[in-house]
């Protein structure tokens, strides 16, 4: 048997979806977001007018850092802890949508801890707070997914929680939020959800739904990427739809080695997740290729997506995005040379366990100095 869940209770789809936030009711309404980004533009705003609507009383923490670590969540428990809200709202990218479940969840569970965390003995229920998101970037699907990344900085390593309880209750999809992302973040966390896509259709646990929504994920993110990186507005709104049909699918699968390598680097050297992401994924599937299922379900993709082949395809629309080719493009070789041990350790962890085609330590350290290198076509002789 296995168990599909398609999000929490409902999505809420279109634009100035942000602003029927009043019709929760809630009383104690606790605002997570990132940077400057929300108040800039004026949506975090339209979000606590639409709260206070109904009398409902708003306490904003703001400033969750990219690649938000243990410490950050903590600030926001204590806080939390202080105005007892009955409803969190994460508004924002993918760094503070995954600090306030993680948040929401310590929040509600006093006794528990980062350790029990990561051996993986996590609540599965909220009691009594609602979950809201709306995310602003178009990539995690952090908001219908059971997933929060946190970066425990000691071990220099990203580690995707998982519970049902971060399965938010509400996910808004609202595309106005996404329309001032700078070129750069509409392509990294594009790209983040093109992989969660190919990822999830590559993986064993794949099933009838989740095949579905990536097939239909991988082909529309090849067709509106490109357009919406250059501030189509339409292919903008698709995008954000279409990221979300990738997390649900890879929620009900799991994904591969592009995300337990970018996990690795993401907290050796806290680049962008999605970059990392959009520079390994084509290696990956090079990789991949050596396992005869995982090669005949990236040909039924590339079909799907009516492309001839989809690693060149991804080269292609990378290249459109302005995404480099390469770790060297973003990394010094002093930098890389003296993480590559610990990289590859960890890149053996996590996603790449559930990676169609195995790969041992030392496969782990020619495919990562190929991926540097930028040679994608030594990767067939690793
Ligand atoms: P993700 O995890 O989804 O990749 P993130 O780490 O939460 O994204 O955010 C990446 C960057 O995109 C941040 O600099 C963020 O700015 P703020 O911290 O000021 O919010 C920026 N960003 C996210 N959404 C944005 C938007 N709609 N408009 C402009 N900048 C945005």
């Amino acid at each position: 048997m296995q168990q599909i869940i398609l999000g929490g209770d409902s999505l809420w789809l279109g634009r100035g979806a942000v602003k029927e936030l009043g019709t929760l009711q809630a009383k104690r309404a606790f605002i997570v977001t990132g940077g400057s980004s929300m108040k800039r533009y004026g949506f975090l705003e339209q979000a606590e007018v639409a709260l206070r609507s109904t009398g409902c009383e708003v306490y904003l923490h703001e400033g969750v850092p990219a690649n938000p670590d243990t410490e950050a969540v903590l600030a926001g428990v204590r806080a939390m802890r202080e105005f007892q809200p009955d409803l969190v709202l994460a508004m924002g990218g993918g760094s503070p949508i995954d600090a306030a479940k993680v948040m929401t969840l310590f929040y509600e569970y006093p006794e528990l801890t980062f350790a029990a965390a990561r051996e993986g003995r996590l609540p599965q229920k909220r009691q009594r707070t609602r979950l809201v998101v709306a995310p602003s970037t178009s990539g995690t699907g952090s908001e219908v997914t059971w997933a929060a990344v946190v970066t425990f900085r000691e071990d220099e390593i990203k580690i995707g929680l998982k519970s049902n309880a971060f399965i938010p209750d509400i996910a808004i999809l609202d595309p106005e939020l996404t329309l001032t992302m700078p070129a750069a973040v509409a392509a990294e966390t594009g790209m983040d959800a093109v992989t969660h896509a190919v990822e999830s259709y590559l993986n064993k646990k794949r099933n009838p739904f989740s095949d579905c929504l990536a097939k239909e994920a991988v082909a529309g993110l090849l067709r509106h990427l490109g357009a919406s990186c250059g501030g189509d507005e339409e292919a903008r709104e698709e995008v954000h739809y279409l990221q979300c049909m990738a997390g649900l699918a890879f929620h009900n699968t799991g994904l591969g080695l592009s995300h337990g390598i970018a996990h690795a680097i993401g907290g050796r050297y806290g680049l962008g997740h999605g970059l990392i992401n959009a520079i390994a994924l084509p290696y990956v599937l090079r990789y991949n290729r050596r396992d005869d299922w995982a090669k005949g379900r990236e040909q039924e993709l590339a079909k799907a997506a009516q492309v001839p082949d989809l690693a060149e395809a991804l080269l292609k629309l990378r290249r459109a995005v302005a995404i480099p080719h390469s770790f060297a493009d973003v990394l010094s070789l002093r930098e890389w040379q003296d993480g590559l041990e610990s990289v590859t350790a960890k890149a053996l962890l996590g996603s790449t366990q559930v990676n169609p085609a195995e790969i041992n330590a030392e496969e782990m350290r020619k495919l990562l100095n190929m991926i540097y290198d930028g040679r994608l076509d030594d990767v067939a002789l690793i």
